[in-house]
């Protein structure tokens, strides 16, 4: 089978019968290969060489076989390319140092050369890989909140206009981040507005909406996938990104009834459900398949990143299906 299935989809020009299916944070801590190499490197060092991107990057494609790769990295190494220094302990949510103050601001002159080591990590992983290399970065609302000393509840609360221009900045660094990405090799880009789930409607149309805005209209030489949580779809769907990414609360073919192609539309697997039994996940992403059956821009994938207790074989399980699903 052709291995042009995801850029297919994402065109909505899928006419194959079956989706194609990768998952987020599908290189990570519920691979033994990858723990194996931890103990080895430090998360950082593994994200910082080249040659350990590439590797990383292809590993989880080699062990399941996945119709496209991300990216081995994370949102934060964007933070150290603007000086910022990250600690990642087992265990616990990473951390950025210095918190940034009201008074201070951000710039981002010198980050491409800074991320150099990233960029020719791309090239090699994309010598070396026979299907697409998905790019991302966290959205500015969603970079902020390992970046505002205080948090972004009291920058929204207490400055939302010095709020508004630091995000407005990082998008503006977002966008040259991602563009460089795509020079690098990356098919597509996804950007995961992860942290935007507990906003209401009214904070995500002021804090999110104007920045993703931004990127969408600043990334156009590849395909664009805008990721969030919660029931925001609906407003990023008026960005008319190339794809939008669900979480498990919705029901995708509900969605569909409400934003048309050619958006196309990925998710939503409950990652939960990936702990449960072979059997149980077989018929989950089954009904999961058939309720998008025959939509050519539709692109399997879960409902948010793979957790890291994920059994191996359940993983296989889950593409397996996809695979032979007609
Ligand atoms: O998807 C992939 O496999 C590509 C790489 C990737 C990582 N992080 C690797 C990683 C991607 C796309 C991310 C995105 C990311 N990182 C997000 C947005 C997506 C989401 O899940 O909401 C966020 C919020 C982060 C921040 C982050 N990085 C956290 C909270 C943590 C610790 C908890 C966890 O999930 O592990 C990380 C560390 C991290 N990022 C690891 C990996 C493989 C584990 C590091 C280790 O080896 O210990």
């Amino acid at each position: 089978m052709g291995h042009d299935l995801f850029l297919k989809a994402l065109r909505g020009e899928n006419h194959t019968g079956r989706p194609p299916v990768w998952l987020m944070r599908q290189a990570g801590r519920y691979m033994a290969s990858y723990q194996k190499l931890r103990k080895q490197y430090s998360f950082l060092e593994l994200c910082h060489t080249p040659r350990l991107i590439q590797h990383v990057t292809t590993l989880p494609i080699d062990t399941f076989g996945f119709d496209a790769a991300i990216l081995f990295s994370d949102i934060l190494l964007l933070l150290e390319a603007m000086g910022f220094t990250l600690s990642y302990e087992d265990g616990k949510a990473p951390t950025v140092t210095p918190r940034l103050s009201f008074r201070d601001s951000v710039q981002g002159d010198h980050i491409l050369e800074r991320l150099a080591y990233q960029f020719e990590g791309i090239q090699l992983a994309k010598k070396s890989l026979d299907r697409p290399l998905i790019g991302f970065s966290a959205a500015p609302f969603t970079l902020a909140g390992y970046l505002v000393e205080g948090g972004t509840k009291k920058w929204m609360d207490e400055s939302p206009q010095r709020f508004e221009e630091l995000l407005t900045s990082l998008a503006d660094i977002i966008i040259s981040y991602c563009n460089e990405q795509i020079t690098s090799g990356c098919d597509a880009i996804q950007i995961f507005e992860s942290a935007a789930l507990p906003l209401t409607a009214e904070q995500f149309r002021q804090f999110c909406m104007p920045s993703l805005r931004k990127i969408v209209e600043g990334v156009r030489a590849a395909p664009l996938i805008l990721f969030a949580r919660g029931p925001f779809w609906e407003s990023m769907a008026h960005l008319e990104p190339t794809a939008l990414s669900l979480d498990w609360q919705c029901s995708l073919a509900e969605v569909r009834k409400k934003i048309p192609r050619p958006i196309a539309l990925q998710g939503n697997f409950d990652p939960h459900l990936l702990l449960d039994e072979p059997l149980e996940i077989e018929q989950a992403v089954k009904t999961l398949l058939e309720s998008m059956r025959n939509d050519p821009g539709y692109m399997c994938n879960l409902g948010h990143g793979i957790l890291p207790g994920t059994p191996e074989k359940n993983v296989h399980v889950l593409v397996n299906t996809v695979r032979e699903f007609s």
